[in-house]
């Protein structure tokens, strides 16, 4: 047992993409202070993540944001029992700006560090935010889908004597969902990340106007056993992953490509990035949104969102069903989306299955879901080597 009789407290740091976060978290239930500073404004004129300029800007603000984290618990370094750090997957110049300075905290402090997967903690962003608001909350047997810009996983995960074990079910072969929704953004002048913006304008558009549809799909031969090219889903051979819970969203995007071109909307797209970035803000009233984008825009929009979180659904309470679990968890950036949330929500409902969402600010990457991951593994003992390093493809379960 690794509890040293103290209070419980564990300081998260996660630098995997284009955010510097440290939290400070109390037996993996109480979050005490969870500070992120967000790159989105470095990158943004770039339309993506920049990876040079992620571990410059990590750099940058890992010491402020370690200390804000301490300030607002009201706790010091003397009083921490362990350090817990992101370990991948993610950009490999920026989990090195983490790892290491949490090594040198560690070793400085003669504290244990915990290395963290960052899917499993997105997984305990949920379990966090429901100890924090659910009295009993019920470690069941959960098919959780982790949804980002990074990924579109489906994982069977199951309590086990204090920690986890997580079984990969299903996945994306080629785009995340959360990239479907950037690259579609750009594709339309809207702001980065796309997420936001198209969240916002959906609303506004005719979810009916265009029907886009997903075709299953099928686990082609020469795909199987290989490892996807894309950046989403490098790890794992799909080969003993049933096809019925597999996604694919690169396809969504060539046909709102294709529809944009069709249409005609091309140049009144590219038109609106100095409007766009005039406003300065994401559009919150139905004004706001027809002075940024005339109505099919909206209705495209509001037809692709419908599109993905369809697919999502579809997928989600297949594998939920044929795996026997009794809850669905969602989380990751895309799950801060209000229609997923709504129409989850209301089809656990019709489905009798519990559900869970992480806080919206919980969804996106934050440190509390890391030191939230780490407090099983601390009181059990599973401490990260001196040899820790960055692992970029970094697998969650098997
Ligand atoms: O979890 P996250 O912060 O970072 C990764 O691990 O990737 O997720 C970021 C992704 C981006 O693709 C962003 O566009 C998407 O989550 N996102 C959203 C929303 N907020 C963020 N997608 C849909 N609706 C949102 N409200
Ligand atoms: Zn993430």
């Amino acid at each position: 047992m690794g509890q040293s009789g103290k209070r419980g407290l564990i300081l998260g740091i996660e630098s995997s993409c284009d955010e510097t976060a440290a939290a400070v978290v109390e037996r993996g239930a109480r979050t005490l202070s969870s500070v992120v500073a967000s790159q989105i404004a470095t990158h943004a004129r770039y339309g993506g993540v920049v990876p040079e300029l992620a571990s410059r800007e990590h750099l940058r603000a890992i010491v402020p944001v370690v200390r804000a984290a301490l300030a607002e618990a009201g706790v010091t370094l003397g009083d921490l029992d362990a350090l817990a750090v992101t370990s991948g997957p993610g950009l490999a110049g920026a989990l090195l700006v983490g790892i290491t300075y949490a090594k040198a905290l560690a070793f400085a402090q003669g504290l244990p560090l915990v290395a963290v997967n960052h899917l499993e903690g997105h997984i305990h962003a949920v379990l966090l935010n429901e100890r924090q608001t659910v009295k009993d909350s019920p470690d069941a047997q959960s098919l959780a889908l982790v949804v980002s810009g990074g990924h579109t996983h489906l994982y069977l995960a199951e309590p086990a004597s204090g920690t986890w074990h997580y079984r990969l079910v299903g996945r994306t072969l080629d785009d995340a969902a959360g990239e479907a929704y950037d690259k579609v953004a750009k594709l339309l002048g809207l702001g980065y990340p796309g997420g936001p913006w198209i969240d916002a304008l959906a609303q506004f558009g005719d979810a009916r106007a265009v029907p886009f549809s997903f075709a299953q799909v099928k686990t082609k031969a020469h795909l199987t056993g290989k490892t996807p090219r894309t950046k989403a889903a490098k790890t794992t051979p799909i080969a003993e992953l049933d096809p019925h819970f597999l996604f694919s969203f690169s396809g969504i995007k060539t046909a709102v490509l294709r529809y944009v071109e069709l249409h005609g909307m091309r140049e009144e797209a590219q038109a609106r990035v100095p409007r766009m970035l005039a406003l300065g803000h994401i559009p919150a009233t139905r004004e706001e949104a027809l002075a940024l984008c005339p109505q099919p825009v909206l209705d495209l929009i509001a037809s692709f969102q419908h599109a993905v979180i369809g697919d999502l659904m579809k997928k989600t309470f297949a594998a939920a069903e044929g795996l026997g679990a009794v809850r669905v968890l969602v989380t990751g950036g895309v799950a801060a989306n209000r229609e997923l949330r709504e129409r989850f929500t209301a089809e656990a409902q019709r489905r009798g299955l519990a559900i869970a969402f992480p806080t919206r600010a919980l969804s996106t990457d934050n440190a509390a879901m890391i030191a939230a991951a780490a407090w099983p593994r601390f009181v059990a003992g599973e401490f990260a080597p001196e040899s820790l390093t960055a692992d970029p493809a970094l697998a969650l379960g098997r």
